[in-house]
């Protein structure tokens, strides 16, 4: 076993020409605006909607909005790095692919490993975030949910989020019916949840009190007892006391509440399914983090400007500030939009999990089974239904914040290996065409790894235990079968249009 193996590289027109074989190609058919109502769709969530109120209370107070700002510039210059990949590597599997195109082989299942818990967890948290809304919604029109069904967090004892789970299921079927059918629902959604953000926003000026900008900036403020593993790594690692509030307070809260952005990102998966994915996919991609940056800071301003920041509520934050100030009615529509716009987040993160995963397959790294596409919708329908039900049953048990932070650290984790990336293909191949150029290589992605890094060492001591013990199992799984199966490891590497690997026997897992 030489190690030079473990980091052979996937050639990028071998990559290009795999999403040719019938068998295992996608329909083209996104454009650059389609693009953008997906990122946006995808990326306005469960972050806005549910986190900024936990975040202002318990991190950051009005400073919230400084902290929607630090994620953003983040994101921005992760999405500079992934731009330029998108636009070279318009092959399904997001940073997965580029990275097998060239950092190797073992990197990239890392990153494929690492992406599948980021889009898994992430539509989790998305779904229970979703349910939350429903029920309130229900609370408001006077239908009391049974609280064993309403999830882990709200029942004594046993509990699952029943309707968390049945919105993964109804989700799974809609994509397997097909891309087109799920852009088409999208749209509407994006609609719907961009106007309720608006409403907050314009209606929401109306009601803001200067004094409740007073401090801006909290003073900080010891965490109390307990202190140990779910404290940020930064404080632990340099014996600071951990602390709330002031100015280290921003960037803790920066690196929860970029779960907000996250998506863009995934905008980058569907680059096989793009028409021009050359032109569109940077247009896309920093398109749509735009607008949604532009969005949070406006929402966080005029919510804590609502309501002082210790008396936000940390399930429906939006809407309760409106309640707060005695407009229940907008509150419904709040609630109700709120509701609506999250089924779409839950849906793209879905659909990024099973292209990543379909990837994944297709290389072999992971049983070729899966990267069977379905004879007549032409979707992954495999891993789209066994992962649909796997994710169903998770939302169902699971609690929210936590998870939400693993899905950060994951994704913040693809972003340094995407930025790596740029830096190492503009060397190794710059002869590629790139429709998108990161600006100031390696500059900027040096500057977006260390951003990226800083925002994982401000999460929880404990979320860094808990995605060392997923990357682990990810490193024994390749060892044990990747590793061997991969195609590259089969040299069957085929010439352009060649046949893709045959029957069905030889594809069980
Ligand atoms: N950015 C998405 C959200 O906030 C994942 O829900």
């Amino acid at each position: 076993m030489s190690s030079s193996s473990l980091f052979r590289t996937k050639k990028i027109e071998q990559s290009i020409r795999d999403t040719e074989e019938p068998e295992h190609a996608l329909k083209k058919s996104l454009s650059a605006l389609d693009l953008t109502v997906f990122g946006v769709g995808v990326i306005i969530g469960t972050g806005i909607f549910v986190l900024t109120g936990t975040v202002a209370k318990n991190n950051a107070g009005p400073s919230v909005a400084l902290a929607f700002v630090v994620a953003g510039v983040v994101c921005a210059l992760a999405a500079l790095c992934y731009a330029e990949f998108a636009s070279t590597v318009p092959v399904a599997g997001s940073a997965y692919t580029f990275s097998y195109a060239s950092l190797g082989e073992l990197p990239a299942w890392i990153i494929g490993w690492d992406l599948v818990l980021e889009f898994a967890l992430g539509t989790a948290v998305v779904a229970v975030g979703w349910s939350g809304y429903i029920r309130s919604f229900m609370d408001n029109v006077g239908w009391q949910f049974p609280d064993a069904l309403g999830g882990r967090d709200g029942a004594d004892g046993f509990g699952f989020d029943i309707l968390a789970a049945a919105l993964v299921l109804v989700l799974t079927g809609i994509l397997v019916l097909g891309m087109k059918l799920s852009a088409r629902i999208t749209s509407l959604v994006v609609a719907i949840k961009v106007t309720v953000v608006l409403i907050v926003i314009i209606a929401g000026a109306f009601f803001i009190k200067g004094s409740n900008y007073d401090p801006f900036v909290p003073e900080p403020k010891p965490v109390e007892a307990g202190g140990g593993l779910d404290s940020a790594l930064i404080q632990l690692m340099f014996g600071w006391a951990p602390a709330n509030f002031g100015v280290m307070g921003i960037f803790t809260a920066a690196s929860v509440v970029f779960f907000a952005f996250i998506g863009f990102d995934i905008v980058a998966t569907a680059a096989e399914e793009t028409r021009n994915p050359q032109r569109d996919m940077p247009r896309g991609i920093l398109g749509s983090l735009f607008i949604c940056t532009a969005l949070y800071v406006a929402v966080s301003v005029v919510v804590t400007g609502m309501q002082h920041y210790s008396e936000l509520s940390v399930d429906a934050p939006l809407a309760d500030a409106f309640k707060s100030t005695g407009h229940p009615f907008f509150a419904g529509v709040i609630s109700f939009g709120a509701a609506v716009g999250l089924t779409t987040v839950c849906m793209i993160l879905l659909l990024g999990q099973t292209r990543v995963f379909f990837a994944m397959s297709r290389d072999g790294l992971l049983p070729r089974f899966f990267s069977r596409v379905h004879p007549k919708f032409r979707t992954p329908y495999r891993p789209t239904i066994l992962l649909g039900v796997i994710i169903a049953i998770v939302a169902g048990f699971t609690s929210l914040s936590e998870l939400a932070e693993l899905v950060n650290i994951g994704t913040l984790f693809a972003f340094v290996i995407v930025a790596v990336s740029v830096i190492i293909l503009r060397r190794t191949r710059p002869d590629l065409p790139r429709a998108f150029r990161t600006p100031l290589v390696p500059l900027l992605p040096i500057v977006s790894v260390a951003a990226s890094l800083w925002l994982m060492l401000n999460l929880p001591a404990e979320t860094w235990v808990r995605f060392g013990v997923w990357m682990a199992i990810g490193v024994v799984v390749y060892f044990l079968y990747s590793r061997t199966h991969s195609r590259m490891a089969r040299g069957e590497e085929a010439p352009a249009g060649g046949p893709s690997k045959p029957t069905a026997g030889g594809d069980a897992p």
